[in-house]
């Protein structure tokens, strides 16, 4: 590591393998962590422990190894390099457990039932038990973060609760046992979101009204010639309204050519263009906007064994970050009575 590395700050982000990523994700938080790699020590993790915490069985388990491989994918295509960022699995790193196992007794039951969240996921999947496990996520969290003694974590809004935890932690550490942690801060941004291509709801792969960074140019073509745009409108040649359309939603994200949006806006909203020209011009877009993410994806896939080595790099590197930072937790601890 140059001296230059050896300063920067360092960014811990991740996510758990759900599925594959959207435009609403590209939008939300890929965009900004491929910029963010330029100017931070970035820590990418696949948070497949965390998808455990409500659904245990194999058939599950086996969706999340699908699932981890196509967020590795995804996170490639859109440029995410691993040279910048490391990219790397929680469940190959040991140390995450040994640091969430004594993480745990740093925090009480009642604090962890008072996570918004916890209530939320009940609510969500119908779980009226929660597992030990469900109710500890925050706690898996914060050793995720505080492994890498990362200074600052993205998240959206909905993860804010989980980096209080993580502070709350990190601080009692240091006061129990002396100062070891940061007290990593939340990057909370108003994370932008896109709306799904039927309006309304925000674009998500189980509401079916997504675009993935996946799709191939008919499937966007398709996809977009079915969206929603102004339903007030019964004729290309009524006076349109433009907000809230996801069709110029969508010409404002993805449509770099401003005057032809401009254009097309003044015409919608005087009635002199039809929706299948904005959305011809829509489809050309989005496409040029995801043919080098194709070419990148292309390229990863076409040399099968690289992103399994490209795991295996970060997960060495986030493992030795790991046993350093063990060392220094047992270290202040006084847990030093016996040799290892
Ligand atoms: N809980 C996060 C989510 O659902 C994923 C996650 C796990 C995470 N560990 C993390 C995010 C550490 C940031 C930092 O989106």
């Amino acid at each position: 590591m140059s001296d230059s590395t050896a300063k920067r700050k360092r960014i811990l982000t991740g996510d758990r393998p759900t599925g594959k990523l959207h435009l609403g994700h590209y939008v939300g938080t890929l965009a900004n962590r491929v910029r963010l790699q330029e100017e931070y020590d970035v820590f990418l993790l696949v948070a497949d422990y965390h998808m455990l915490t409500t659904r245990s069985g194999k058939d599950h388990i086996l969706d999340v190894a699908r699932n981890a491989r196509e967020l590795v994918f995804d996170y490639l295509s859109v440029g995410i390099n691993p040279e910048k960022t490391t990219i790397y699995v929680q469940s190959l790193v040991p140390e995450v457990a040994e640091i969430f196992l004594l993480f745990s007794m740093l925090v009480t039951v009642p604090r962890l039932q008072r996570v918004p969240t916890l209530k939320e996921v009940m609510h969500d999947l119908h779980i009226e038990n929660p597992s030990a496990g469900l109710l500890i996520y925050p706690v898996l969290q914060a050793a995720d973060i505080l492994l890498v003694r990362a200074d600052l974590v993205p998240v959206g809004k909905d993860q804010e609760s989980h980096i209080e935890v993580c502070r709350e932690i990190a601080r009692r550490f240091n006061q129990l046992y002396g100062p070891v942690f940061p007290e990593a801060e939340g990057l909370i941004g108003d994370v932008a979101t896109l709306v799904g291509t039927y309006g309304k709801a925000k674009m998500s792969k189980s509401l079916n009204n997504a675009i993935f960074l996946s799709d191939d140019e008919e499937t966007v073509r398709k996809k977009v010639m079915k969206m929603y745009t102004d339903p007030t409108r019964l004729r290309a040649t009524d006076p349109g309204n433009v907000k809230g359309n996801p069709v110029f939603t969508y010409h404002d994200a993805f449509n770099p050519d401003v005057d032809e949006v401009d254009d097309l806006k003044a015409r919608y909203l005087k009635g002199t263009v039809g929706d299948v020209e904005v959305k011809k011009k829509l489809i050309t877009a989005i496409n040029n906007f995801l043919e080098p993410v194709r070419a990148r994806r292309a390229e990863y896939t076409a040399k099968p064994g690289l992103i399994d080595d490209i795991i295996q790099h970060g997960t060495e590197v986030v493992t030795r970050e790991g046993r350093e930072t063990v060392g220094l937790m047992r270290e202040a601890m006084g847990m030093t009575y016996f040799k290892k």
